[in-house]
């Protein structure tokens, strides 16, 4: 029986993303079930070591973490440099869940030490600097990978499922919701809960590079490729208030609107706001229509209606509401456990580099949500449609 140890750089972990999806509920959660169990004879596994700029953030993660997943502090620098030289120990990926701009840089330095790479979408915020980077990347003959963690949602995968099932029939029309209340953090007693580099585009922020990165993935993998799209981009709210207490003038769109029309016809639309205020069932649903059925997916739910279920609604306003438009959907039972989305990526990458199996989230993947976001950009300022061609492999 061989325990296999894998060594991990955690780039910019003390962030959002970086401490609760990678750090807790990916390696530490991979680590706290014993490993990677791969069969009766091999296990996979993780050893982290935390890289990033402040030295106290990254020993109280690394105490905090370390102590409950393998009873001492994890390893933590912030000599990423040194650690990539291999001055404190050894290690096999890199991974980065740093700000959006600061990405390519790290990565860089990763592919001159030769690890291998998996990192945080958005790679870029143009088409060109994602393709160099996963170019950069492939011509040093390293394994790579981009979070792609929405296909791994409970909800989505029943979408797939129903769809593998022929449920749908012929598909019309995909329509998805996103988004939520951001509060400004102007406000008394409402701090803002998301970062606020997301407000600001010279930053990297702004919604349309943000989740249409998703919306490709999504798109692609669950429904087909996309052939086209219109897209209309809008800074809602003006000001917002910075971490370090001072107000901002927001320059990042903060609601994005879409419509992709995908190859073999099919419509998808997408809003994504965080100036809107949730009355539906998830914080992100995607309603499929088709010719022999209908369902709704949250993140972890789904609903159906059959043709044979489909009420016929009458207009008529004088009259209250006859139908109960919630009832004859039928919840898709939960047949299987369903683990974080972001962990189970995080095994298949981790299989990936240690055994060489199959691999489909490369940075040239994530090359195409880039594409997306900055395609619909584009679309935004040219009010115009714009086709979506394919990028050069
Ligand atoms: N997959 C998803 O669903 C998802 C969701 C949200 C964010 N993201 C992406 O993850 C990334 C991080 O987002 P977040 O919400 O965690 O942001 P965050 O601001 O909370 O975290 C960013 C981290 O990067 C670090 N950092 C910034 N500049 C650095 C530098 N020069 N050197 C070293 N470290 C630096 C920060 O200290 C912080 O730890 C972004 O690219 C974002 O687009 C992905």
């Amino acid at each position: 029986m061989e325990t296999r140890r894998i060594g991990i750089i955690l780039n910019g972990v003390t962030g959002r993303m970086g401490t609760n999806q990678h750090l807790d509920r990916s390696i530490s959660a991979i680590i706290e079930q014993g490993g990677i169990k791969v069969d009766g004879d091999l296990t996979l596994m993780p050893d982290p070591i935390l890289t990033g700029r402040s030295e106290s953030k990254l020993r109280e993660r690394a105490e905090i973490f370390g102590r409950r997943a393998i009873g001492k502090p994890f390893a933590y620098s912030n000599d990423l440099q040194g650690v990539l030289d291999g001055k404190h120990g050894d290690y096999d990926i890199f991974f980065d869940a740093s700000g959006t701009l600061q990405r390519a840089p790290f990565v860089e330095m990763a592919v001159k030490a030769g690890k291998a790479i998996y990192c945080e979408k958005p790679t870029a915020v143009n088409t060109q600097d994602a393709l160099d980077l996963a170019t950069k990347v492939e011509a040093a003959g390293l394994k790579n990978g981009v979070v792609q963690d929405k296909l791994w949602l409970p909800g989505l995968r029943k979408l797939r499922m129903l769809k593998e099932l022929g449920f749908f029939g012929r598909i019309l029309s995909v329509r998805g919701e996103f988004g939520y209340w951001v509060f400004t953090g102007l406000d008394y007693d409402r701090p803002a809960q998301r970062p606020s580099w997301n407000y600001r585009q010279q930053d990297g922020g702004g919604i349309m590079v943000d989740m249409f990165c998703h919306w490709r993935y999504v798109i692609d993998n669950l429904f087909g490729p996309i052939a086209s799209l219109v897209a209309y981009g809008q800074t809602d709210l003006p000001q917002r208030r910075h971490e370090d207490g001072t107000v901002f003038d927001c320059t990042a769109d903060d609601s994005a609107y879409a419509i992709f029309k995908l190859v073999d016809g099919t419509v998808a639309q997408f809003n994504s706001s965080w100036c809107t205020r949730v009355r539906r069932d998830d914080l992100l649903t995607i309603q499929v229509d088709g010719e022999k059925g209908s369902a709704v997916a949250g993140l972890r739910e789904a609903w159906t209606q059959d043709a044979g279920t489909t009420p016929k609604p009458v207009w008529n306003p004088d009259i209250p509401q006859p139908i109960d438009f919630h009832e004859n959907w039928q919840q898709v039972p939960n047949n299987l456990v369903y683990d974080n989305a972001f962990k189970i990526q995080w095994e298949e990458f981790i299989r990936h580099v240690a055994l060489d199996e199959p691999w489909a989230y490369s940075l040239r993947e994530g090359a195409k949500g880039v594409q997306l976001a900055d395609l619909g950009m584009q679309s935004w300022k040219k009010r115009a449609w714009m086709d979506v061609p394919e990028l050069p492999t």
